[in-house]
């Protein structure tokens, strides 16, 4: 919930024009939404904009470059973008929350095949391969930051 809150209260949401599709939501608790079933191995509901939390942490970089693709294509209109609300690693960091960071790294290690936190450079190279050429990182007051991605 802790992040949930930084997030809405540091991105401006407001500004988005049309449909937010948001892959991997769990209950709901970032956006009030029309439920949509499926896989988003398969394919992911058309949108302006697509929004993921707390999710990619969970799977391998090639994994995480299939879902991408499929947010790729879902995204309609050269203006959408794709906006990540994870961890971005700092090894050499000292700020408040680096530590629980890499603790984080620990636990995905541990706990999911292939999932792990990752440093800025990996995130670089993950959308680069799924056809995001352009990223912005955007620090907030949490242990995740804002990472917008742009196909254009
Ligand atoms: C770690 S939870 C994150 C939930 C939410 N984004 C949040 O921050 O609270 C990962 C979510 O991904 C969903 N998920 C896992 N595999 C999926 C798949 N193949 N297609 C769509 N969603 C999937 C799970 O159901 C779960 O809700």
């Amino acid at each position: 919930m802790f992040n949930t809150d930084a997030i809405m209260s540091s991105y401006d949401f407001d500004s988005l024009k049309g449909t937010l599709v948001d892959v991997g939501g769990g209950v709901g608790m970032a956006i009030r939404v029309t439920h949509v079933g499926g896989d988003m191995f398969t394919a992911i509901p058309p949108a302006d904009s697509i929004f993921i939390k707390s999710m990619l942490h969970d799977w391998s970089d090639e994994k995480c470059v299939q879902i991408l693709k499929n947010c790729r294509e879902s995204i309609t209109k050269r203006s959408g973008k794709l906006i990540i609300a994870e961890v971005v690693l700092n090894p050499q960091g000292d700020d408040v929350f680096d530590e629980t960071r890499l603790n984080m790294d620990m636990i995905m290690l541990a706990c999911f095949d292939g999932g792990k936190e990752r440093i800025e450079g990996e995130w670089k190279s993950i959308l680069e391969e799924a056809g995001f050429r352009h990223y912005n990182i955007i620090k907030i007051p949490s242990v995740v930051s804002i990472i917008e991605a742009y196909a254009e």
